[in-house]
């Protein structure tokens, strides 16, 4: 029996040099994974690699482009000779009124989100399905069930992953590839950002919060992925878990 739930696995995780992404690479190389992180970040992205050594391989690159989750599998393949969890945390957006969004922003908002999800679990299903039991965790939000101002395009590309992760989950069950998705609320950089930009907002939605503050990225998101990661939710597909201090209950 494997002494760390995560042993010997091996993992691609988009936006994974900070923020819940960096989190979530910290966690799955303590309990056992290795990992390749693919964000913009260089400098951060290297750094994460050189303070976790071996166990992580840092790439540089635009989840947006199609090349890169194929860079991405194929780079977790010939350094650690497979692949069996893929976490699609990365995506960006810009807030605003959704009749003042422009084309660009929803580009940004899908390509970042739905097509990067899309793209990361076509490049990566070949080699899930050669796991023996795999897992996808895709990342939805309480903006798209809660329908947050401002949040337009990326309400719709949140909501979008988890209808396609609904679908995957049903479609992949038989290669024994898990599908699920997290909706976080975690305290990250961005985070902080937003709500000095929009201070009543995060007012709100803190003041919602049952547990009384946002998440910690490391102790209250990471574990839930690293759960969802694991044999241990061997059992657990299509659903959406929400790490939200019980901001959103779903039924
Ligand atoms: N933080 C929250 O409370 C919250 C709430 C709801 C949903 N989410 C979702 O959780 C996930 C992580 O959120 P976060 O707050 O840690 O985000 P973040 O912005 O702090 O970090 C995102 C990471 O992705 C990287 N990245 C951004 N664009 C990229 C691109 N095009 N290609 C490669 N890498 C890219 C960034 O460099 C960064 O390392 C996102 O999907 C976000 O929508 C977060």
């Amino acid at each position: 029996m494997n002494s760390l739930p995560l042993e010997g696995k091996s993992a691609v995780v988009t936006g994974g040099a900070s923020g819940i992404g960096g989190a979530v690479t910290k966690l799955l190389v303590e309990r056992g994974a290795r990992v390749v992180v693919v964000d913009l970040q260089q400098e951060a992205g290297e750094a994460l690699a050189g303070e976790l050594g071996d166990a992580v391989v840092f790439l540089r690159g635009d989840v947006s482009d199609r090349a890169v989750a194929d860079l991405a599998v194929s780079t977790a393949v010939e350094r650690f000779g497979k692949l069996d969890v893929l976490v699609n945390n990365a995506s960006v957006s810009r807030q605003k009124p959704f009749e003042d969004q422009t084309d660009a922003d929803w580009d940004l908002a899908m390509d970042t989100g739905l097509y990067a999800t899309r793209n990361f679990m076509l490049a990566a299903l070949p080699e899930l399905k050669k796991a023996g039991g795999a897992s996808v965790i895709n990342f939805g939000s309480g903006a798209g069930l809660d329908g947050q101002p401002n949040q337009a395009s990326y309400a719709a590309a949140k909501e979008a992953i988890r209808g396609l992760s609904r679908v995957v989950a049903n479609e992949w069950a038989p290669h024994d590839i898990r599908v699920n998705v997290v909706c976080p609320m975690a305290l990250t950089a961005g985070v902080a950002a937003w709500a000095e930009a929009r201070p009543e907002q995060y007012a709100q939605s803190a003041a919602k919060v049952p547990l009384g503050r946002f998440g910690d990225p490391d102790r209250d998101v990471a574990p839930i992925v690293a759960f969802l990661a694991s044999d241990d939710a061997r059992y657990m597909t299509g659903q959406t878990v929400m790490a939200d201090g019980g901001a959103i209950k779903l039924r």
